[in-house]
């Protein structure tokens, strides 16, 4: 299966890029120091499918995630919702800024696909 590498140099703070992957849409989002410090602030015993964000964004300024929601499928909105994250109109599903699911029907967390860093701004999805 293909691999897809990327430098993510030219995404501005705050900013999400969206690639095709495998033909799914993937989002990278280049999260502040204040989104890092939220992301981690979070009680997991609320979540629906707990885990903690670095086990979810291994360099924490850049969050990598299948843009696809854990409901039926539809893309999700970045920079939209309650929780800074993604919300998803079809049915209503608020992703939180590690993309995990916080309000709505999705089951599950934006899924976090296999990357690897090559450097600090080089990755390979894939
Ligand atoms: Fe996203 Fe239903 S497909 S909330």
């Amino acid at each position: 299966m293909a691999s897809l590498e990327m430098d993510v140099s030219s995404i501005a703070e705050g900013n999400t890029v969206t690639v095709k992957w495998r033909g799914k849409p993937v989002f990278v989002r280049n999260r502040s120091e204040d989104d890092i410090k939220l992301a981690n602030s979070v009680n997991l015993s609320e979540l629906r499918d707990p885990q903690v964000d670095s086990d979810r964004a291994s360099n924490p300024t850049y969050l990598i995630v299948v843009g696809v929601c854990t409901h039926l499928g539809c893309v999700p909105l970045p920079g939209a919702g309650d929780y800074g994250g993604w919300f998803c109109p079809c049915h209503g599903s608020h992703y939180d800024i590690s993309g995990r699911i916080r309000k709505g029907p999705a089951p599950r967390n934006l899924e976090v696909p296999e990357y690897k860093w090559l450097d600090d701004t080089k990755v390979v999805i894939g």
